[in-house]
């Protein structure tokens, strides 16, 4: 089994095997990295990361992931290529291919990441769009499996924004490993009846059970693992309202008690403290949420390792 030349669009562009190996080739990166053993799959290959929108953990988790790896990565920012005159994605991608053995890119319309998938004859690694956000996903259940060792019975709650790319990718990532996963969210954020059409269908399939509440409480109970994400995602402007409708789905010290004893606190981050999560929560001993960082390094490395 293999990923090479495979993309990386959204989640579901993985079947479960490919997600085991990605896994697996973490792991063993991770150890090889932690003991200094050199492992330098890809020298001599260059990464085209193009960036639509700022970053601090991908942008500085595929470069120093691309070194670490023996090749280059070339940061693209808003203003560095002549897509702010004109030229259309699927041109940049022709052109970046003759170039490059991969691209990574964070868009604001996911329709760009298909644009790019679909032109691009070098693999295309989605770094985060409007809709989705893979590598973030994949990192997340890396991250609960060491904690965990395994999946078997475990619930996800998540509470927050439900309309949301990072809600969105670990939706169906749970529901392709056969994860529960309870997403507590306002009415008027409310993850939107195709995805969870979608996710159903896979869970279906899978055994795992997904549901969608307005209550919180509900949400995280006994879950083994509390998630949340900004109340207010990059592109999005309707500032206030959001933070007025999320105010009751902040994860504080009352929320987490409502969960299984010892579940562990994730956050994407970058966070909003004091908003979707308190400093208490972020910074007590539950949370995980810096491993959780520094696992995107990892996994990313395996991505790129293993597609390109
Ligand atoms: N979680 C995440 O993608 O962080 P950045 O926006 O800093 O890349
Ligand atoms: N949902 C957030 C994730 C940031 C990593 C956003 O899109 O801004």
């Amino acid at each position: 089994m293999s990923l090479k030349g495979n993309h990386l669009t959204n989640v579901f562009d993985l079947n479960r095997e490919q997600i085991e190996l990605i896994f697996e080739t973490a792991k063993d990166l991770k150890r090889r990295q932690k003991i200094g053993q050199p492992h330098q799959l890809l020298k001599g290959k260059s990464l085209g990361m193009i960036f639509q929108k700022p970053s601090t953990r991908t942008r500085v988790s595929f470069e120093v992931g691309m070194t670490q790896l023996g090749g280059h990565a070339l940061y693209l920012g808003p203003n560095d290529l002549q897509l702010n005159r004109g030229e259309t994605i699927a041109d940049t991608a022709k052109v970046l291919s003759r170039y490059v053995d991969g691209i990574m890119a964070r868009v604001f319309s996911h329709n760009d990441i298909v644009s790019l998938a679909e032109n691009s004859t070098v693999p295309v690694i989605n770094g985060l769009s409007d809709r989705f956000h893979p590598c973030q996903a994949l990192t997340d259940l890396f991250t609960i499996l060491e904690k965990y060792q395994s999946f078997d019975g475990l619930k996800v709650g998540f509470v927050g924004d439900g309309d949301n790319n990072v809600t969105y990718s670990l939706m169906y990532l749970c529901a392709r490993l056969g994860i529960d996963i309870s997403v507590g969210c306002p009415p008027k954020y409310n993850v939107k009846d195709e995805v969870l059409a979608v996710a159903k269908k896979e869970a279906n399939k899978t055994g795992a059970k997904i549901t969608v509440t307005p209550d919180p409480e509900k949400a995280v109970a006994l879950a083994n693992v509390i998630y949340t994400d900004v109340w207010v995602s990059m592109g999005r402007e309707d500032k206030e309202e959001r933070l007025k409708a999320l105010k009751p789905y902040q994860v504080n010290n009352f929320l987490i008690k409502r969960a299984a004893r010892h579940a562990i606190i994730m956050h994407c981050l970058p966070a909003h403290r004091g908003e979707e999560l308190t400093n208490e929560v972020m910074d007590g001993p539950q949370s995980v949420v810096f491993d959780q960082a520094e696992n995107r390094l990892h996994i990313q490395k395996a991505i790129m390792a293993l597609m390109m």
